[in-house]
Formats: C-alpha cells, sequence, structure tokens
C-alpha cells in the first residue's frame, strides 16, 4: 500500500529531501530549557540531520548555531561559553547568539574583518518549558505552534523528552494506533480488574473497535469506538497534527489536554518531546482495589545524559539489554514483561527496523488513521515541492487549538463529531482555567 518510493519520501527529513523541507515550515521543538544554563555547557544537538551547537549566553538567550566555526569549521562544541557568546577554542573568534562574529582576536585589528563572518544560526524561541528552533528560509518566521498543551502555565505543565532509535514516522504511528493499547500494555488485563467506573474499561470489553476517521484543518483524526452501557457508544478521539504532533487518548476529553511531539534527530533517531496539563484525570494506572496495574508505568528512568550527538534522554530499558524484558512477568502478570508505557512502544517501534520497510506492510481497517495520515502528508509534501503550498498550521497555528484526544460516551445515534464538539464545549480549557483565577 505504501511503494518504496513513497516511503523514502515520508521518512528522509535532511536538509534538501522534500519532508525535511516540510518541516522545516515550522517551529521545531530542539531541548528542554532547562538543559541550557547562562554561561553553561553548550549542548550536540542533533536536529533534523543537522549538527548544530546549543547554547545559553550570559544574558539568558540562547543560541543555536551550525556546530563548525566558520573560520575553519571546528567544532563549536569544545566552544568557551562566556561573557556574552560562544568562543571557539581553535583560533578564539567568537560568536554571538544570532551568529554574529564579535571577536576575532588572532587577528591584528587592521586586518579584522568580524563585521563580515557570521555563523549559520537558527532564529530560536522558548515556551513553557520548551527550546523551539526554525531552520526554514523565511527572513520573519512563522508564529510558534499553539496547541492546547503548549499553553497551559508552566507551573501546570509536565514535560518529558526521551528518545527513540528509529525513524520518526514509525515513532509516531504508534501514537494513532490506537487498537495496540489493548495488546501490547494491557493484554493481560481483564475487566474484572478495572474500577467499573472508570471510562476505559469499555476498552476491555472490546477490544477490536470500529473507527471514523477524518483529515482536518491540522491533519487527521479519528474516533475508536465501540459498545458501552446499552444505548451508548465509547468513543475515543486522537489527531495527528501537522508536522509531528501526535495528540493520544489518555483520559476524558474534557481535561485531557496533552501533545507529543517526535522531533526527528535525523532519520533513525527521534525526541519525543511530551507535553501534559497536570490538572488532566489521572491515567488509568490502577485496578480496582487502587493497586498498581502491573507494569504499566507512564514514566520510565533514562540513563546519564552525555554530550555524544545521541547521548541525550535515552531509556535505560533499551534495544541492548531487549528492553529488560522478563519472560516469567510475561507468562504471568504482563502481556510483553516489558515494564513501563515508552519501553513497551520502544520494544515494538525499534523492532521494525531504523526504517520500517512499509512495502512489507498487510494494513488492515485498523491502520485506516495511518493510512489517511500517511497520505496527508504525502499530499503535502508534493504541494509544497510542486507548487510551493504552505504546509496546514505554519501561517494559522491557531487552527489546531480545536483539536484534543480522549475518551467519551455519547448516546447511540449521535453523529461522532456532533459528539467530540459537544465535549469540547463542556471540557476544561487551561487558559480558561488561568484566566478564572
Ligand atoms: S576554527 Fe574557530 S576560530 Fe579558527
Ligand atoms: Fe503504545
Amino acid at each position: 500500500m505504501t511503494s518504496q518510493m513513497e516511503n523514502e519520501l515520508l521518512t528522509g527529513v535532511g536538509p534538501g529531501t522534500p519532508m525535511g523541507a516540510l518541516m522545516r515550515q515550522y517551529w521545531v521543538p530542539a531541548c528542554l530549557s532547562s538543559e541550557l544554563k547562562a554561561d553553561g555547557d553548550p549542548l550536540r544537538l542533533m536536529l533534523l540531520g543537522e549538527r548544530l551547537i546549543a547554547f545559553r549566553d550570559s544574558a539568558g538567550q540562547v543560541g543555536v548555531l551550525d556546530h563548525r566555526c566558520p573560520h575553519r569549521c571546528a567544532s563549536l562544541f569544545f566552544g568557551r561559553n562566556e561573557e556574552g557568546g560562544l568562543r571557539c577554542v581553535y583560533h578564539g573568534w567568537k560568536y554571538d547568539v544570532a551568529g554574529n562574529c564579535i571577536d576575532m582576536p588572532n587577528l591584528p585589528v587592521d586586518r579584522n574583518f568580524q563585521g563580515r563572518v557570521k555563523a549559520k544560526a537558527y532564529k530560536v524561541a522558548e515556551r513553557g518549558g520548551l527550546v523551539y528552533v526554525y531552520m526554514g528560509e523565511r527572513d520573519v518566521a512563522p508564529q510558534l505552534p499553539a496547541l492546547e498543551a503548549m499553553l497551559c502555565p508552566l507551573d501546570e505543565t509536565n514535560l518529558w523528552a526521551r528518545q527513540r532509535q528509529c525513524n520518526w514516522l514509525q515513532a509516531l504511528e504508534g501514537d494513532i494506533d490506537t487498537s495496540h493499547f489493548s495488546f501490547l500494555h494491557t493484554g493481560k488485563i481483564t475487566v474484572n480488574d478495572i474500577d467499573p467506573n472508570h471510562l476505559e474499561r469499555f476498552q476491555f470489553t472490546d477490544r477490536a473497535p470500529r473507527y471514523h476517521t477524518r483529515r482536518t484543518d491540522w491533519g487527521t483524526m479519528y474516533a475508536a469506538y465501540r459498545p458501552a452501557h446499552p444505548g451508548y457508544i465509547y468513543y475515543r478521539f486522537a489527531h495527528f497534527v501537522f508536522p509531528f504532533w501526535a495528540l493520544f487518548p489518555n483520559g476524558p476529553l474534557t481535561d485531557n489536554v496533552l501533545a507529543q511531539g517526535w522531533v526527528p534527530m535525523d532519520d533513525t533517531h527521534t525526541m519525543a518531546f511530551t507535553l501534559s496539563w497536570t490538572r488532566k484525570t489521572p491515567v488509568l494506572q490502577l485496578d480496582k482495589l487502587g493497586q498498581p496495574l502491573p507494569l504499566l508505568d507512564r514514566v520510565s528512568p533514562t540513563l546519564p545524559n552525555t554530550a555524544d550527538w545521541f547521548g541525550r534522554w535515552r531509556v535505560a530499558a533499551n534495544q541492548a539489554n531487549d528492553y529488560l524484558i522478563d519472560r516469567e512477568a510475561q507468562r504471568t502478570i504482563s502481556y510483553t514483561g516489558i515494564a513501563g508505557v515508552f519501553p513497551q512502544d520502544s520494544a515494538v517501534t525499534e523492532s521494525m527496523g531504523e526504517i520500517s520497510d512499509r512495502t512489507l506492510e498487510n494494513l488492515a481497517p485498523s491502520d485506516r488513521m495511518i493510512v489517511m495520515t500517511r497520505r496527508r502528508l504525502i499530499d503535502a509534501v508534493r504541494a509544497l515541492q510542486d507548487k510551493g503550498t504552505v504546509p496546514p498550521g505554519v501561517d494559522d497555528p491557531e487552527i489546531s487549538s480545536a483539536a484534543r484526544s480522549g475518551d467519551l460516551i455519547a448516546p447511540e445515534g449521535q453523529p461522532w463529531l456532533e459528539a467530540y464538539e459537544q465535549t469540547m464545549g463542556q471540557a476544561l480549557h487551561p487558559i480558561v482555567a488561568l484566566a478564572a483565577e
């Protein structure tokens, strides 16, 4: 269904690739704000296949530069971050956050040409604890993305960065592939284990949902549905938002404000940035007696970060140790024997290979959302390439504020989009909550 050519188009993100060009239209999360301290260590940053250096200057401004010094290409990773700029240690040239060369101490004053040298620098913005980079060509960058989860007050936002060692698209496709939840993550849990009042219990009475899917202004959306109480339907809504955001159901639609960005580091490494409102209803994690469900932890330990290009936010349970699979646990208490939702997802998505060969797939009706999302991406890439069409949300990021994931129960016969809009109308919105205080 997906050809080799389409697969290459979808997965290649480096400079000069069609998908790379699409992603460079948008602001891209690069790192957590907390990873950069004023006059602190420069950070190696691999982003869309480019080797960059991020640093925070004495005034607190963040710079993101090509890692090669524009003098003779030594890496600025070894630079001295001091007094308002990053100084290359080879000959002492110094750059401010905009890439301007502000010192050339190895040249006599009459030979100095610092005003004519510039390091390649990208525009940077910070919001909600994230550092965003704009790697596109516009002189004036577009507005920042405006998903609800990005607009929560900082002290009400949970933020995680975690690395996945595979291509960005197969990582993202895991978040819009809802039927796996009842197997990979909770295959060993029965409806009798769950609090009868918990909305998510219907995932365990019927593990084979049906789907509605739809193209949206911001990307795509689906509702997976199955019977709830007699006369009612249990819906789970989710969205893909251009260019790499997934909003997946993880609680009631009324307050489940979250977003996960699958940011390509290069074609075979991806950084997941997860933002979640702290006031949302807690996720299904406890059984009906209030005890933790086995191996369903939502927070996964990470290894200490290193300065390597791929050394940041690696999950401790990883490919090198088979995700610490416990076969005895798999026989008795857990479907996978792997602890934690993120490592469970890592195991299956990384096991597809660094870039999944999609020509080998046999897609099913449960993959409708994946098929539609690939098509939406391919269409947008081609429209940009052939006609210069600006992709969705670049110039109108506010359109995505209507996207929220989560579950609800609606009467049989009510159209699915009406049920969605009605519940969204009654939902708790972080910005409104903030304004009301
Ligand atoms: S290579 Fe950086 S100052 Fe010479
Ligand atoms: Fe999953």
